[in-house]
């Protein structure tokens, strides 16, 4: 099965995706020390530098499975609340060409994921704790028992998250917040129940998109 991760950061949502198929995952990702760190953790992932919107344009044909998280900073509520503080910025629509590219032209499964916006959604999507997700198959009403909702907001939160993620963050050298970094990766357990619902391993009783808006 051809998977392919676009923005793939150090891979949160893929970390488990070993255990549920036999997978070929390509990763793209804009930002050359996670790639590294990302081909550190999976070696066996073709790892590709480049920009994940364009790649998706060219490749997108040539997977069964993709999984799309772009980045959310010009959606979120946090940064809309801060308007005045910070300099306004347009949404990134990036993420609504991605949704109908997909939704329109690709014959396989696929997952964009991002938060919860601070506008009216402009394409309907699922709500699963604080991640949206557009997909085309049903996604079940829980796709994690793990809660990290108790340290996401404290100061002293690395520590945390290192254990939560099962990697540890301080490796990473780069230009970005390595405290952003870690605060980006989705949950593993929910990375894995997503893959295991598209593959239709997942108990059908559990998946009833209730929440849908
Ligand atoms: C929200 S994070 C993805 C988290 C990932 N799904 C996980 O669970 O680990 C977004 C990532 O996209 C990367 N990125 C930002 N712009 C990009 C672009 N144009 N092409 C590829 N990657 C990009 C960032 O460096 C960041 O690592």
């Amino acid at each position: 099965m051809k998977i392919l991760n676009l923005y793939a950061c150090l891979g949160g949502n893929r970390y488990k995706w070993d255990e549920v198929a036999d997978i070929e995952v390509t990763a793209v990702e804009l930002d050359p020390e996670l790639a590294r760190l990302y081909q550190e953790r999976f070696p066996n992932d073709i790892v590709i530098i480049e920009d994940a919107h364009q790649y998706l344009l060219d490749h997108y044909k040539e997977f069964d499975f993709i999984w799309s998280s772009p980045p959310c900073p010009t959606h979120s509520r946090p940064r809309f609340w801060a308007y005045g503080q910070t300099k306004t910025v347009y949404p990134d629509l990036k993420l609504y060409e991605e949704i109908i590219l997909l939704q329109h032209h690709f014959k396989g499964k696929f997952v964009v994921e991002n938060v919860i916006p601070y506008y009216d959604l402009l394409i309907p999507g699922i709500k699963r704790g604080r991640h949206l997700y557009w997909t085309n198959f049903n996604l079940p009403n829980k796709l994690t028992t793990r809660d990290n909702s108790g340290f996401l907001n404290q100061k002293s939160v690395m520590n945390d998250l290192i254990k939560f993620h099962e990697y540890d963050f301080n490796k990473y050298k780069g230009e970005q917040r390595t405290l952003k970094i870690a605060r980006n990766l989705v949950d593993y357990e929910a990375g894995k129940t997503i893959l295991e619902t598209a593959l239709g391993i997942i108990n059908r009783e559990n998946v009833n998109q209730t929440t849908m808006f």
